[in-house]
C-alpha cells in the first residue's frame, strides 16, 4: 500500500489578474487535504476509486479528457516506466469541491506522488507541479498555475505567471479565517467572464490588473517585514476591486462584512468567486469571534489556519 497527499490553499490576495501576469500571494492550507492510496488488486489494469464523485472505473474505460484519468496517464507518461497492473487508486478528500479551496490540484498532486512512490520513482517538486499544471488546464481552461504551485511546495509563495516560483517568507505568524458560503462556483466560467469583460473594456480591466499588482507587492513587503496585522486594508481595496470585476457575489459580499463587523482587520473573497470561500485577517483572540459571527452570517463551515 502507498499513501500520499496534498495540502488546500487559499489565494491571499491577487486571484483573476494573475491569470494577466500579475503577481499573487497563496497559501497552504493544512486542515484540509486530498488523501491517495493505492492498493495492489486480483483483477488487472488500474481501477480509479473516488467515492464523493461516485467513481470506480477501470482507467481504459475513462476519456482521454477525464482529469483524473488524465493525471494518471500523464504521471506514467513521466515516470517512464511500464504501467502498473493490478492497483486501485483510491482518492479522497476533506477540501471543499469548486470553493476556491484547490481541491483539484490538491487531488492532482496526491495521484502524481502516489504513484511515483508506488512505482519507487522521484519526480521533483517542479516535475509534480507541472504535471498537475496539465490537469489544471482540464479543470479550469486557461490557468495561472498558481494552485498547482503553492500545493506542490506546500508553502506560502510569491507567484508570477510562467516565472521560476518564489516562496513568500512570513516574518511574524498571523491567523486567517476561511468563511464557506457553500455556493459551489465554477472558476473556468468567472475566468471565462473575466477575459470576455477585458477583451470588451481592455483599458478599464488593465486599470484593475495593476491596481491588484501593486496591492499584491506592497503586502508582500507588510509579511516578509513582519507587519502582517497592517495588510487587512489591502485585503478590503482587493474585495472592491474583484466586487467591480463582477466576480463576488452577494454571499460573498456578505460574509466579508460579518467578518469586519465582527472585529477582522481586513476581508475579501478568494479565488474564482461568484460564490466558494472567503478570508478574512484576524486579529491575536478574534479567531473565535469572527468564526462565530461568519457562521451566523450564514456560512456553512470556517476554518481558522495560522500561517507562519
Ligand atoms: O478558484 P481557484 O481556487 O481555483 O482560484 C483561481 C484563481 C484565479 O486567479 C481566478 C484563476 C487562476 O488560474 O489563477
Amino acid at each position: 500500500m502507498t499513501k500520499a497527499s496534498a495540502p488546500g490553499k487559499i489565494i491571499l490576495f491577487g486571484e483573476h489578474a494573475v491569470v494577466y501576469g500579475e503577481p499573487a500571494l497563496a497559501v497552504p492550507v493544512t486542515q484540509v487535504q486530498a488523501e491517495v492510496r493505492i492498493d495492489k488488486i486480483f483483477s488487472p489494469g488500474i481501477r480509479l476509486n473516488a467515492p464523493s464523485i461516485q467513481l470506480n472505473e477501470k482507467l481504459e474505460a475513462l476519456a482521454p479528457t477525464h482529469p483524473l484519468a488524465a493525471t494518471v496517464r500523464n504521471t506514467l507518461h513521466a515516470l517512464e516506466t511500464e504501467p502498473p497492473s493490478s492497483i486501485a487508486i483510491l482518492i479522497r478528500s476533506s477540501i471543499p469541491v469548486a470553493s476556491g479551496l484547490g481541491s483539484g490540484a490538491a487531488v492532482s498532486v496526491a495521484i502524481i506522488r502516489a504513484l511515483a512512490k508506488h512505482m519507487k520513482k522521484t519526480l521533483t517538486d517542479e516535475q509534480v507541479s507541472a504535471l498537475a499544471f496539465e490537469t489544471e488546464k482540464l479543470y479550469h481552461g486557461t490557468p495561472s498555475g498558481i494552485d498547482n504551485t503553492v500545493i506542490t511546495y506546500a508553502k506560502p509563495v510569491y507567484f508570477v505567471k510562467d516565472q521560476p516560483i518564489e516562496l513568500l517568507h512570513v516574518k511574524k505568524a498571523f491567523a486567517i479565517v476561511i468563511g464557506d458560503t457553500g455556493v459551489p462556483a465554477s472558476t473556468k466560467e468567472s475566468v471565462r467572464d473575466v477575459r470576455v469583460q477585458h477583451h470588451k473594456k481592455p483599458e478599464r480591466y488593465e486599470t484593475l490588473f495593476a491596481a491588484i499588482g501593486s496591492i499584491v507587492k506592497t503586502a508582500r513587503q507588510l509579511i516578509e517585514s513582519g507587519m502582517p496585522e497592517s495588510f487587512g486594508p489591502l485585503m478590503d481595496e482587493n474585495h472592491a476591486l474583484l466586487r467591480s470585476m463582477k466576480v463576488s457575489s452577494p454571499e460573498l459580499d456578505n460574509l466579508v462584512e460579518a467578518a469586519r463587523k465582527a472585529g477582522a482587520l481586513g476581508a475579501k473573497m478568494s479565488g474564482g468567486g461568484r460564490g466558494g470561500n472567503m478570508i478574512a485577517l484576524v486579529p491575536p483572540g478574534k479567531s473565535g469571534a469572527v468564526s462565530r459571527a461568519l457562521k451566523e452570517a450564514g456560512a456553512v463551515n470556517t476554518i481558522v489556519t495560522k500561517v507562519a
